[in-house]
């Protein structure tokens, strides 16, 4: 679990596994007040350092297929990797990598 802190608040949160040299994100939240302060990509640059050193080679995740995230994901340089019909609430899932 990677916390991003200013003083003793957290503003972001991330759950990280290193698997089979996936380092897969299971969850990712910044707090509404904090978005586009760069905290995602901070957390996301700090998976990718955490991936690297437990020799993996991508950072995993799947995302709503028409949800805002996906904007961040792509601008961070993950691409769609696949499909998932019908997942979780009801709506199309994709699944997002990076190569690293
Ligand atoms: C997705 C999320 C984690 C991004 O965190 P963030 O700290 O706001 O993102 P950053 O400030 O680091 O953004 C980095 C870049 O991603 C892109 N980006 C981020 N949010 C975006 C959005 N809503 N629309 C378009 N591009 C976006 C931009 O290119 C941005 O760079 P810029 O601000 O210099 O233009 C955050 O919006 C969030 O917590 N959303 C709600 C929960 C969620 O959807 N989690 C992911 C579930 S899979």
């Amino acid at each position: 679990m990677l916390k991003a802190y200013e003083r003793k608040e957290i503003l972001g949160t991330m759950e990280l596994k290193v698997e089979g040299g996936v380092g897969a994100i299971k969850t990712l939240l910044v707090s509404y007040q904090n978005h586009r302060l760069g905290i995602g990509r901070k957390l996301m640059h700090e998976a990718e350092q955490i991936t690297k050193r437990n020799n993996g080679h991508k950072l995993f995740l799947t995302t709503g297929k028409n949800w805002d995230a996906l904007h961040f994901y792509k601008a961070l340089g993950f691409e769609q990797t696949g499909v998932q019909k019908n997942h979780y609430f009801d709506v199309d899932f994709v699944e997002m990598s990076k190569f690293i």
